[in-house]
């Protein structure tokens, strides 16, 4: 099958290429590198996901981008410098390649920047959406798998949530376009026939995880001895979800999409295990073998007080089974940092 892989370059997207590849598809990644954080980690993951482990010297970004695009053209891999707000230029791509299904991951994707810039995130996560949809109808693409998240669950009282709980109240810009997009993505399966489902991930983590992530972060702070910023009590939780569990979750979507007709589904894709930030930061430290030096701030507006996902529909619909448990996660997450000394 040939997949069109938007933010491929990203944490999730670079994991889900790899995966892709070594299962015989064929990949295009539509990746612009934007500047969310270092492009350079994007090209580390770019040249991971196809296997490739040379040693690559950085210059400039547009150069190494090159570079990037000559190092990975191989059979069955094509990389595309392309924003997904710049519908003719994903024209090119799309007449230019048959696609067999569209999984949709570039998106501008931090909670607490959506607040300082809510119109380049409209920009990017709902017209850039919209574009791909346009193209997927004018070009009769009828498999569409999107990455929504657990933010447009707000601060919903009832727990664990569920994909039929109100989700009328968002309380950042960034969980407002994910919850624009399932909505808008019903309209092109309503009108077009586009088979959807969209992916409510919940905070997911593991080699790779964006350096602006907080247990990205707090592993590199505690392992340089310096403060950790910790928000409110510890109260605070997360249903976190390793990596591997997030990309068979992708998997078994993607079989259920191609196996069947009139599909338009929203299914959360958690770990339904909850950690509170006290317990994050032990397991961290824990693995580390370092104490934290924390310095207490108040909460953010913007983040949620906790999230914890109800996996029942992920279960009895694709037969997602999520196997990492967070001690686990953290222990391969860390081996990993350390390695890499990012
Ligand atoms: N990581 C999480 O915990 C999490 C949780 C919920 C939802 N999500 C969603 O999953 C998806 C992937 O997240 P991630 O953590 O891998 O983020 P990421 O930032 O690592 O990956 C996103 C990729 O999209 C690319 N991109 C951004 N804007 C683009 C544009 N205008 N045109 C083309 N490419 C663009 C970026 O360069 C990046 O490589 C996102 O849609 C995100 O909102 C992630």
């Amino acid at each position: 099958m040939n997949y069109l892989v938007t933010g491929g370059s990203g944490f999730i997207g670079s994991h889900l290429v790899e995966h892709l590849l070594k299962n015989g598809h064929s990949v295009i990644n539509i990746d612009n590198f934007d500047d969310f954080y270092d492009y350079k980690i994007k090209i580390k993951n770019t040249l991971e996901s196809v296997g490739k482990t040379l040693e690559f010297s950085f210059h400039e970004k547009q150069l190494d981008i090159q570079k990037l695009i000559f190092e990975t053209s191989i059979k069955d891999y094509q990389l595309y410098y392309q924003d997904i707000r710049n519908k003719e230029g994903l024209e090119k791509i799309f007449q230019k390649h048959k696609i067999d299904m569209v999984i949709h991951l570039a998106a501008l994707a931090g909670v607490r920047p959506s607040i300082e810039s809510p119109l380049e995130y409209a920009e990017v996560n709902i017209k850039g959406t919209m574009n791909l949809w346009e193209l997927c109808k004018d070009f009769q693409i009828k498999k569409f798998i999107n990455a929504s998240s657990s933010s447009v669950y707000g601060n919903n009282e009832k727990t664990p949530f569920s994909e039929d709980d109100s989700v009328e109240h968002p309380i950042s810009p960034y969980a407002a376009t994910k919850k624009s997009g399932e909505i808008l993505g019903h309209v092109y399966h309503h009108l077009y026939g586009i088979d959807m489902i969209h992916l409510r991930f919940f905070t997911v983590y593991g080699p790779r995880q964006r350096p602006d992530l907080a247990i990205h972060k707090f592993t590199k702070l505690i392992s340089e001895n310096k403060e950790i910023p910790f928000y409110g009590n510890g109260s605070t939780a997360r249903d976190y979800t390793f990596i591997d569990d997030i990309i068979e979750g992708i998997h078994k979507s993607i079989t259920h999409i191609e196996s069947q007709n009139q599909v338009y589904e929203i299914i959360n894709l958690g770990e339904s295990q909850v950690i509170n930030l006290n317990e994050m930061v032990e397991t961290i430290e824990n693995e580390l073998e370092k104490k934290s030096i924390k310095k207490n701030l108040p909460l953010q507006p913007g983040d949620v007080e906790k999230t914890n996902a109800n996996i029942q529909k992920a279960k009895t619909l694709i037969g997602y089974q999520p196997r990492t448990h967070f001690q686990n996660g953290i222990k391969k997450f860390v081996e990993w940092f350390l390695r890499n000394g990012s």
